[in-house]
């Protein structure tokens, strides 16, 4: 009994210890959202529960060596024990009752982060290789730094035009997957940023050569602040169709693939490109006009200048109206000698 007490003093003190020591390491980046809080909770309870563990087996080993080591002259074998019941039956139930229970807290903590607040503010999230895009269909804006206000909750909508990528703020603590394909494929994330200030996301899937490099700012500020930055977003958009197109081809990420400065990327560049005569896989020709260029977009695979790979995302035109397209072709005519 008096070795039980000994023992069982050690694993307390090093309990104590190994939670004072996880605390320190502060694992966890700031914490910035409301769904960050319970999932932190949980991470906390974790730390404290391993640490008992860790300490619970240390301990009785450390004590074990010291007190029970082999005294000097004592070549006998040791006490033959063959197993016992109700310490099996103790070390069986009380894990499965701590699993169980730490089940139902996961469960509780998944509920609060996924709670649906009915007024939340929408944002189309849109992952690409390797850029990231957020749209406010409400108001018209499209921005390429993801810009909320604070204290509201926000649902992001994540889709991909390519391949899986992952979006996560390290500060809000929850990861989605951002999923390529039809509209089932969208994903949904709430998000409420407790915290103003500047946070960065990341894609935290591998997705390509670019993918280290596929971040963007995220900007929290106040309701009143957000409220203008939205009205000065609105403003930004030319009223030149040109200017427009220029607008819509950066937002869309299509510079990232055709230049506008004759140099050749992944696709064709768009320099001079307008009213030119392409030769075409198949050998036949087409004239680049209004047309052909409306195609390229919305069916991209259709008809592929030779020498060129079907690298063009048939799902992009999904992110363009009608009117936008026409601003883009403009703006294509723009670029000549
Ligand atoms: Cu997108 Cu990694």
């Amino acid at each position: 009994m008096k070795h039980f007490i000994f023992a069982a003093l050690l694993v307390a003190v090093l309990t104590v210890l190994g939670i004072l020591g996880l605390e320190q390491t502060e694992l966890l980046p700031a914490q910035a959202s409301l769904q960050a809080v319970g999932i932190d909770w949980l991470f906390d309870l974790h730390f404290k529960v391993i640490a008992f563990l860790f300490a619970l087996i240390i301990g009785f080993m450390l004590y074990s060596i010291v007190v029970f080591r082999r005294k000097k002259g004592d070549t006998e074998d040791g006490d033959h024990i063959e197993g016992n019941t109700p310490l099996e039956i103790l070390w069986t139930v009380v894990p499965l009752g701590v699993v169980l229970y730490f089940s139902f807290l996961g469960a509780q903590v998944l509920g609060d982060v996924e709670r649906i607040d009915p007024l939340a503010l929408e944002v189309d999230v849109i992952g690409s290789q390797w850029s990231w895009r957020f749209e406010y269909p409400d108001y018209d804006v499209v921005s390429t730094t993801l810009v909320l206000p604070v204290d509201q909750q926000t649902v992001l909508r994540l889709s991909s035009t390519d391949v899986i990528h992952s979006f996560w703020v390290p500060e809000f603590r929850i990861k989605q997957d951002v999923l390529p394909g039809d509209k089932n494929m969208i994903r949904d994330m709430r998000i409420t940023p407790t915290e103003m200030g500047d946070f960065t996301v990341r894609c935290a899937e591998l997705c390509g050569t670019q993918h280290a490099y596929m971040t963007a700012p995220v900007v929290v500020m106040s309701e009143s602040e957000f409220t203008s930055w939205l009205d000065e977003q609105a403003a930004l958009i030319p009223d030149n169709p040109v200017d427009r197109g220029r607008l819509w081809a950066e937002q869309n990420a299509c510079l990232t693939c055709h230049s506008t400065d004759g140099s050749e990327l992944v696709g064709p560049t768009w320099f001079n490109v307008y009213g030119s005569q392409e030769t075409l896989e198949d050998g036949s020709t087409v004239t680049v006009d209004d047309e052909y260029i409306y195609e390229s977009i919305t069916e991209p695979m259709l008809r592929i200048v030779e020498g060129f790979p079907p690298a063009m995302p048939p799902a992009l035109s999904e992110n363009l109206t009608n009117e936008q397209i026409a601003d883009i072709i403009e703006f294509i005519k723009s670029l000549k000698e």
